[in-house]
């Protein structure tokens, strides 16, 4: 089948090329002209395990190809995935849907024979309403359907998400579109992915639910977390026994400096607006945005509290920038808040990520990025984990001791455990889980 993908940023590129990967003829869209030169000389424009030889492979055999000519893709394409980007919208947070709205208008001018609009991006509900009337009006002649199908791949896991995904949802109730979803697809029902037809709005609203819901259980095992400290209990023990009831199940309960990401903050807050604007609030949602908000700056006075209560004049070094490991994105990443408030609070900051410091860099002033660990802890007062990287899982504390002014780690991804860190004689701080003493310390 003959696929046209419109944008070719995360979602597009790792779609578009797993959907070339299964044998289906694919053109790669975007409009960055930079972009789809480097991508066309299997240049990757973002970190992503495994990407690079999937793209080069599919290039090589003929069945993707990268263009900047939206029209000339979706001309004899039967289905045309539009993947831009949705941000929040400056000012008010509502999704900004310019970007899908003006490839709908691109779209109509070049459909032929009948061809499935299918959105991708992540878009409120009642937009695919909106993209069939951008395309009528343009085309009252054209012969086409537009149909609803979210991405869930995760940034770190994209290929492997991509390709043995949980569920695959369509929101159509075309049956022609659903033919032609079906054969897109054939390879992934093949591993027993079960696609789940419902109605265009429905699978809107799945993707903003499910993300929100994810975004709650962050939330809640962070505020567990919290009293954890309080109390003297440990929430890597609350978690793990929680999280065995099936009813729960343990993923997404591991406590740590707050959500990031390029979904998961703009999503919660595009979901807000959409319920708001429907007289049906969803006061969870809401109070989850403005927890998440508030406690990645607050995980500054962590590193204040484990130097004694002021870091004026201090050198910290961070380890881990990206929001999370496995990739180079930086949007919405807990560093950059908590960076700025140790710099607002007299700080020196030194950084090192592996892979996302160029893209680090334009979003932070006055940070020293460094080589490596060591060369980053270098002279610090204090070390702080902020990305659990698996190379600052085994990291060598007595090297550490030596080239740091004071033996202090803030572990904000609960990497280690604390018995072991005293037992090394660092001072140690992490999420969640007070220190042996405090439970015998605490208030009655
Ligand atoms: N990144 C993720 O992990 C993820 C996961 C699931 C869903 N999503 C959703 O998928 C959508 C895309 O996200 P992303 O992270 O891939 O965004 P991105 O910013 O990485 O990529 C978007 C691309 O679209 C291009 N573009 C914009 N308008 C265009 C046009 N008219 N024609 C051609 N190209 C155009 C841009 O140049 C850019 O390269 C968003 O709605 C997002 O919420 C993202």
């Amino acid at each position: 089948m003959r696929i046209a993908m419109i944008g070719s940023g995360y979602v597009g590129l790792v779609s578009g090329a797993c959907f070339a990967d299964f044998g289906h003829r694919v053109t790669c869209v975007d409009k960055d002209a930079e972009k789809v030169d480097s991508l066309a000389r299997g240049v990757m424009p973002i970190y992503e395990q495994d990407l690079e030889d999937l793209v080069a492979r599919n290039l090589r055999e003929g069945r993707l190809t990268f263009t900047s000519g939206l029209a000339e893709a979706v001309r004899g394409a039967q289905a045309v995935f539009i993947a831009v980007g949705t941000p929040s919208r400056r000012g008010d947070g509502h999704a900004d849907l310019s970007y899908v709205y003006s490839a709908a208008r691109e779209i109509a001018t070049a459909i032929g024979d009948f061809t499935v609009v299918i959105t991708k991006s992540t878009v409120p509900v009642g937009t695919g309403d909106e993209v069939e009337i951008i395309i009528r009006k343009a085309r009252p002649d054209a012969d086409f359907a537009v149909v609803s199908n979210p991405e869930f791949l995760r940034e770190g896991s994209a290929i492997q998400d991509f390709k043995h995904p949980d569920r695959i949802v369509v929101g159509t109730e075309d049956a022609r579109a659903k033919a032609v979803i079906a054969e897109l697809y054939r390879p992934l029902y093949l591993n027993a992915a079960p696609i789940l037809y419902v109605g265009r709005r429905t699978a809107e609203l799945v993707k903003y639910a499910a993300n929100a819901f994810l975004a709650t259980k962050i939330t809640f095992i962070n505020e567990i977390a919290d009293l954890c400290e309080k109390v003297g209990a440990d929430v890597q023990d609350v978690a793990r026994a929680m999280g065995l009831d099936n009813r729960i199940g343990s993923k997404f309960l591991h406590a740590g400096p707050g959500f990031g990401g390029s979904c998961f903050p703009k999503d919660a807050v595009a979901l807000i607006k959409t319920a708001q604007d429907n007289d049906a609030a969803l006061r969870i949602v809401e109070t989850v945005a403005a927890v998440n908000d508030a406690r990645k700056r607050a995980m500054s006075r962590k590193v204040m509290t484990a130097l004694g209560g002021s870091i004026r004049g201090k050198t910290i070094a961070v380890l881990g920038l990206t929001f999370k490991p496995n990739t180079d994105d930086m949007r919405e990443a807990p560093s950059i808040p908590l960076i700025t408030a140790l710099q607002d609070m007299g700080a020196s900051v030194r950084a090192y990520d592996p892979v996302g410091m160029e893209q680090a860099k334009p979003l932070m002033t006055g940070v020293e990025f460094c080589n490596g660990p060591y060369e980053c802890a270098a002279r610090a007062d204090a070390l702080v984990i902020a990305t659990e990287w698996e190379q600052f899982r085994a990291l060598d504390f007595d090297h550490l001791k030596r080239v740091m002014v004071s033996p202090i780690l803030v572990d904000l991804r609960n990497v280690y455990r604390t018995d072991d860190m005293l037992a090394k004689g660092f001072s140690y701080a992490s999420v969640g889980r007070a220190l042996p003493f405090a439970s015998t310390s605490r208030k009655k």
